[in-house]
């Protein structure tokens, strides 16, 4: 896999968190750390499921759980001329990540062929480059697990499925049928993980149903 080492992996993290950090001098410590705990809870959670499935491996879930929003690291999405997704992309395709890469780009959308309104929050230019480099990529398990893992947090702590989709619906203030959606899709990818492990991730990861 293209994928940097651990230590390569957590010194990219800290330096993009050292960006986001310069880019934002009005972030408080508190709000950065919110960037450093959401990544290193989605590498966790990665880590776990991945370890219960052979043809996974744990240590590479982990690097791509811990740098799936690096786009968000290097950016300033709130200028609302990028998306993270693409952003990320980018900045692993020229150091030579390709797997992170696509990671970045894939890990918002379960369904490849999404509708541009449902990430309104996102410029319309950016979401059809991103809709346009996800054809040609065809979904593996490390994709489907980083959607699925991303979904689990919601702010400092891991949460169900019901509560994520709460927690997203008052923060970007998406529609209800919206959220119904997005919701069919993540309980398709527990299923599909669930099936996988052969236990209910729930369980696996100590969060309350
Ligand atoms: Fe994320």
């Amino acid at each position: 896999m293209k994928i940097p080492s651990m230590t390569e992996a957590l010194n990219l993290f800290d330096e993009g968190l050292k960006v986001l950090s310069a880019n934002h001098p009005k972030f408080p410590p508190s709000i950065i750390n919110t960037y450093r705990v959401h990544g290193t809870l989605v590498a966790f959670c990665a880590e776990i499921i991945a370890s219960k499935i052979p043809e996974l491996d744990g240590r590479a879930a982990y690097i791509l759980g811990l740098l799936h929003d690096y786009g968000k690291l290097i950016t300033i999405e709130e200028k609302g001329d990028t998306f993270h997704g693409v952003s990320g992309y980018e900045a692993f395709l020229e150091k030579g990540y390709d797997d992170v890469a696509r990671i970045c780009l894939s890990h918002s959308f379960p369904n490849k062929k999404f509708k541009i309104r449902d990430y309104a929050s996102y410029p319309v230019k950016e979401l059809c480059k991103a809709r346009r480099l996800l054809r040609k990529i065809e979904y593996n398990d490390y994709d489907r697990l980083i959607q699925l893992c991303d979904m689990f947090v919601a702010g400092l702590g891991l949460v169900n499925l019901k509560d994520r989709m709460d927690f997203i619906r008052d923060k970007y203030r998406i529609s209800s049928l919206i959220i119904k959606r997005k919701y069919r899709e993540a309980l398709e990818l527990k299923r599909y993980f669930d099936k996988k492990c052969g236990c209910d991730i729930y369980m696996l990861l100590g969060v309350d149903r």
